[in-house]
């Protein structure tokens, strides 16, 4: 890769890969050019303007950038690959940011482009929207050649290989440690809402359970019912929620079961119990 000056493109202007060109910018790269999913799009002005840099078509995406980062939805990346890969500027680096693909999704620039190279850059990080201050100090799942590494070094990322027969299950875990855990806390504000209860009030709770995982470990860090054996808690609790909320709540029981690493067959009944109800 080229070392000065150092320019890229971007195709796939959204939230990850708004916050990537943005920390790009602010380490001294310019933009060369953005492609997004039309030139009218809502993301592709946005990221034209922040940028400063034209719309361009996929095909001369790479013209004069030493860098292509391609953040679409994972569906879209072979796509791209194939529109850029003919006009890319020699000894240029392609890289996506998907956390689930591996370098297989860049084969038509590494099959018809053997002067340029390519990488996976995957930020372990959750962008609502575009932030690049979210990259510092978060971890990254890289692939490819040593300069994807010093590009996340560069962008304050901490780096580490994962290999391609490994992505699509290290970015489950991902997908549990960020949207899941998402998707439990709306169901704690749609529970919390039916108690009366504000949600606010159950945040330092959260931050607390956090805290305890990242220092114990999630076996030291568990408490309540289903730790203690507290078989009449947890049915009162199942009895009490709407039917709609009792299969996610069954489901992280019996995965708090799990970890205990108790054999309660009584817990079991008491979850098995209401199982037919919410299935009727
Ligand atoms: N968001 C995160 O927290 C995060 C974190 C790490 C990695 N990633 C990775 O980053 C990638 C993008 O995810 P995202 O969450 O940023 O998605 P996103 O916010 O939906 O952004 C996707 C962008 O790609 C554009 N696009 C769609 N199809 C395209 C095409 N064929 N050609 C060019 N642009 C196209 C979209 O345009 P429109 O806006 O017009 O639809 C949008 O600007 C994924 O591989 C994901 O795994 C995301």
């Amino acid at each position: 890769m080229h070392t000065s000056p150092r320019t890229f493109a971007l195709a796939g202007p959204g939230r990850a890969g708004s916050s990537v060109a943005l920390a790009l910018l602010g380490a001294g790269w310019t933009a060369t050019g953005v492609t997004g999913r039309s030139v009218d799009a809502t993301s592709t002005r946005a990221a034209v303007a922040r940028l400063g840099c034209p719309p361009v078509a996929a095909a001369d995406l790479g013209r004069g950038a030493h860098l292509v980062v391609i953040a679409t939805p994972d569906a879209a990346i072979t796509e791209v690959a194939a529109a850029i890969a003919p006009d890319l500027e020699p000894g240029a680096l392609v890289i996506h940011c998907s956390g689930a693909r591996g370098l297989d999704a860049l084969g038509p620039v590494a099959e018809t482009r053997p002067d340029v190279q390519v990488g996976a850059l995957h930020p372990l990080q959750t962008f609502a929207a575009s932030d690049p201050a979210r990259l510092v100090g978060a971890w990254a799942a890289v692939a490819g050649p040593a300069e994807v590494t010093e590009l996340a070094l560069t962008l304050g990322l901490r780096p580490f290989v994962v290999p391609d027969d490994r992505r699509s299950t290290y970015h489950a875990a991902a997908v549990v440690a960020s949207n899941h855990v998402v998707a439990l806390l709306g169901q704690v504000a749609r529970i919390a809402d039916s108690a009366g209860v504000p949600v606010e009030a159950f945040w330092p709770l959260v931050d607390a359970t956090v805290a305890n995982v990242e220092a114990r470990g999630a076996s030291g860090a568990l408490t309540g019912p289903v730790a203690r054996g507290d078989h009449a808690t947890v049915a009162a609790h199942l009895d009490a929620l709407p039917g709609a909320e009792r299969d996610a709540y069954r489901a992280m029981a019996l995965a708090a079961l799990a970890l205990a690493g108790r054999d309660d067959p009584a817990l079991l009944a008491v979850l098995d119990a209401t199982r037919g109800e919410v299935l009727a």
